[in-house]
This record gives C-alpha cells, sequence and structure tokens, in this order.
C-alpha cells in the first residue's frame, strides 16, 4: 500500500466529514484519479458549497511531470508549439501545433491505475469493520468493487479511442452535435483535433432549450444506433463551439457504456416508459441488471421510484422542474419501512442514471422547461 497516498485519501474523508470542502477540494486535485473524479461528480449537485469548491476539478488541478516529448514521439506526431491545457482526474491534456492541425493529446498520468488501486485497498481496509458488525451493509464491498472497476475501465484509452470513433461516425454529419475526431492513439495517449469554443464549467442561467434538446439527442440517437452512451455528464466534458456556439462538442468517451442488444432494448423502453404492467418494467429491470433479490425486496416500491427518477420522461408536455422534488420523495419511500438490504444497481444502470441526473442538472440550473416525452418519441420512436 501507499502509505502517503492512504493517508491523504484519509485526512481527505476526515475534512469532508468535518465539512471543510476547501481542504477536501485541494487534496482530490492534488491526488488526482478517484478523488478527482469524486469531485467532478459532485459539482452535478446543486448549490453551495459543490459549486464553489469542486467546479475548478472539472478541468484543473496539480500538474504532474509528463515526457510529452517521448509521447508525442510515439504517436509520431511532429509539434511545433504545445502547452498544458488541462488536468483532468485520468490524464493530463496539452494542446498542440503540429502538422495535422492543433490537436487535443491526453496523457495518461504515470502509474494512475496503481493509484487507482492503492485508493480502493485503504478504502476497503478502513471500511472492514463493516464486515464483521451485524449492519445492513452487505451491499458496500461489491458496490466499491464495481467502482473500482469503473474508474479503472477509464483508464483504458485504447477502448475509450475506440468508442470515441464510433461516436464520431455517428454524428459526422450532425447539424448541432460534434465529436473530436481521432488522429492517432496508444495505450498511454489519446490524440484528437482540438476544438475551440466555451466550456460548460459555471453554466448557470445561460444555457437554453436547444442545449437540453440537442444533449438529449445525441444520448438517445446513440443508444439507438450504437447501443452506447456517453455516462460522464460533468461540465469539462462539453464545448460549445461552431458559428454562435450553437455546435455541441463532446469529449470525453472513457466511461462510456455499451449495452448488448437486448439490454439496449429494456433501456429505450424504459426511458419510453409505456409499460402494460408492472411485470414488463421488472423484466427489463432484471435485464439491466438488478438482481433478483433486490427486485424481490424492492418490489412493492419499485414501480414508483422509477416513476419518480424519470418522471420528466414520463409527463406528457413541457416539464418545468421548479415544482419536481425527486430527492425528497425518494427518501419518503425509501424510509416507509425498513429494507433487508440496499438497493444494488449494475454497473451499467448506475451509469445510465448518472447520464440522466446529468440532463437533468442542466436543464434545472438554467430552468429549462422541456418536453422530455416529445424528444423520446423524436429520437426513439
Ligand atoms: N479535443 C479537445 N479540444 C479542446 N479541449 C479538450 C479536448 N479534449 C480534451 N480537452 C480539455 O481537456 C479536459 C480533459 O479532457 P477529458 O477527455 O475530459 O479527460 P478525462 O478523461 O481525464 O476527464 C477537458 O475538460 C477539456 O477542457
Ligand atoms: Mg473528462
Amino acid at each position: 500500500m501507499n502509505f502517503i497516498r492512504a493517508y491523504k485519501l484519509l485526512s481527505l474523508a476526515n475534512k469532508m466529514i468535518k465539512g471543510d470542502y476547501r481542504k477536501v477540494s485541494g487534496l482530490m486535485g492534488e491526488m488526482h484519479g478517484f478523488p478527482q473524479k469524486l469531485g467532478q461528480h459532485l459539482t452535478l449537485y446543486r448549490g453551495d458549497p459543490f459549486d464553489r469548491y469542486f467546479k475548478d476539478l472539472c478541468t484543473a488541478s496539480r500538474t504532474e511531470d509528463v515526457n510529452i516529448t517521448e509521447v508525442l514521439g510515439e504517436l509520431q506526431i511532429e509539434a511545433g508549439k504545445f502547452e498544458i491545457s488541462a488536468q483532468a482526474s485520468i490524464g493530463q491534456v496539452y494542446r498542440v501545433e503540429a502538422g495535422a492541425g492543433v490537436l487535443a493529446v491526453k496523457v495518461k498520468y504515470p502509474g494512475v491505475e496503481e493509484r487507482i488501486r492503492s485508493d480502493f485497498r485503504t478504502l476497503k481496509t478502513v471500511l472492514w469493520p463493516v464486515r464483521v458488525l451485524p449492519l445492513k451493509n452487505s451491499s458496500l464491498f461489491p458496490l466499491l468493487e464495481q467502482m473500482k472497476l469503473l474508474v479503472l475501465a477509464e483508464c483504458d484509452y485504447r477502448r475509450e479511442a475506440e468508442v470515441q470513433k464510433a461516436f464520431q461516425e455517428l454524428f459526422g454529419d450532425d447539424p448541432d452535435i460534434t465529436v473530436p475526431e481521432i488522429i492517432t492513439y496508444n495505450e498511454r495517449a489519446i490524440a484528437s483535433k482540438w476544438v475551440d469554443g466555451t466550456g460548460l464549467v459555471g453554466c448557470t442561467g445561460w444555457l437554453d432549450g436547444w442545449f437540453i434538446e440537442t444533449y438529449l439527442k445525441f444520448i438517445l440517437t446513440s443508444l439507438r444506433e450504437l447501443g452506447m452512451i456517453h455516462a460522464d455528464p460533468h461540465p469539462g466534458n462539453f464545448i460549445l463551439t461552431g458559428a454562435n456556439g450553437r455546435k455541441l462538442a463532446v469529449l470525453d468517451y472513457g466511461s462510456a457504456v455499451m449495452f448488448n442488444t437486448r439490454e439496449a432494448g429494456a433501456a429505450v423502453r424504459l426511458l419510453a416508459g409505456e409499460y402494460g404492467d408492472e411485470a414488463e418494467l421488472l423484466d427489463d429491470l432484471r435485464i439491466l441488471g438488478i438482481d433478483e433479490e433486490s427486485l424481490h425486496i424492492y418490489r412493492p416500491i419499485i414501480g414508483d421510484l422509477v416513476s419518480i427518477l424519470l418522471e420528466p420522461f414520463y409527463s406528457p408536455g413541457p416539464y418545468d422542474f421548479s415544482d419536481w422534488r425527486m430527492q425528497y420523495r425518494i427518501n419518503t419511500l425509501m424510509s416507509s419501512r425498513a429494507w433487508e438490504k440496499p438497493l444494488l444497481m449494475s454497473p451499467k444502470l448506475l451509469l445510465l442514471v448518472r447520464t440522466i441526473q446529468g440532463l437533468y442538472f442542466y436543464a434545472r440550473e438554467n430552468s429549462v422547461i422541456f418536453d422530455w416525452h416529445k424528444a423520446v418519441s423524436n429520437y426513439l420512436g
């Protein structure tokens, strides 16, 4: 175990409990990897202190020593000028002026996979007493294991570049959406075309219905055509580009979900919500990876949980988030009785829910009233 890193992680947890978010965000940015990812995710929760302390983590943190000349050599890129442009959780991004034009070259931090493994070992070690206490936490360790695998999957740059290529081909002619073209890649770096424009970090109050429609079209079209969705909705992954900023560039395919044909069908039906009876909904949740035991335990409330979460999709007509109280309603349902075990979702379902939360976040932050139901039939119909 990396003891210095383990110590930092524990002090991060301690500061989190004390509510010292300034220090928490500082440590997340210094550590990169899983802690920074968590910070980026927190930006999708509304309001202070999340806006204030975590939004910078979407594109900026501590600079690391990366041998960029060697990386460019491996990729056979003849670079003129280059400079560091962003530090993300897994890698550092350079703006590189090359023969092929201006490129974004994302280079993995050295040893980042080992840091991720070390962090999860630390978490499991400090949480081990939970295993022997008679608590209802049997899902904690499987959940940690799932999270570790998801974060490690984001370190597979070859997979990421291949996925990005598939998206780029799909949206190549789209008037509203662009995916940066992949120029070349290897296991530690990805070079794509540079996108100029405005990022979405701090995007409160100036996005409109066009953005929500376009982002939703992006998600639904790729689900229908590729059986994949981009599942990392934080503001660092979007740039408004093109004339008048009316083209949405979507970056970062590290946590894209690949559904098989059956799963994609279930995800489409779930968003469209046209179920004849509850058994059909349960079948789709089963296909999407909720285990039989959870379905059995949560059966009395599962239909309601899904309708609350997907209410904007299921309500006909423009949906106004100002009278939406999802968290409150879900909490009320969950506290209606004591459950034998937490509701364990599969990684794919977790990422689908994260994407939906991301879409809602932008609509709510910008008070966009939008017809989600109609968009679903337009783009999935
Ligand atoms: N093609 C690009 N053009 C312009 N900026 C980019 C491009 N690719 C990445 N960036 C910048 O680098 C940041 C991190 O890149 P990203 O692919 O999201 O990395 P990570 O997978 O580590 O989150 C982005 O938030 C963006 O600011
Ligand atoms: Mg990113």
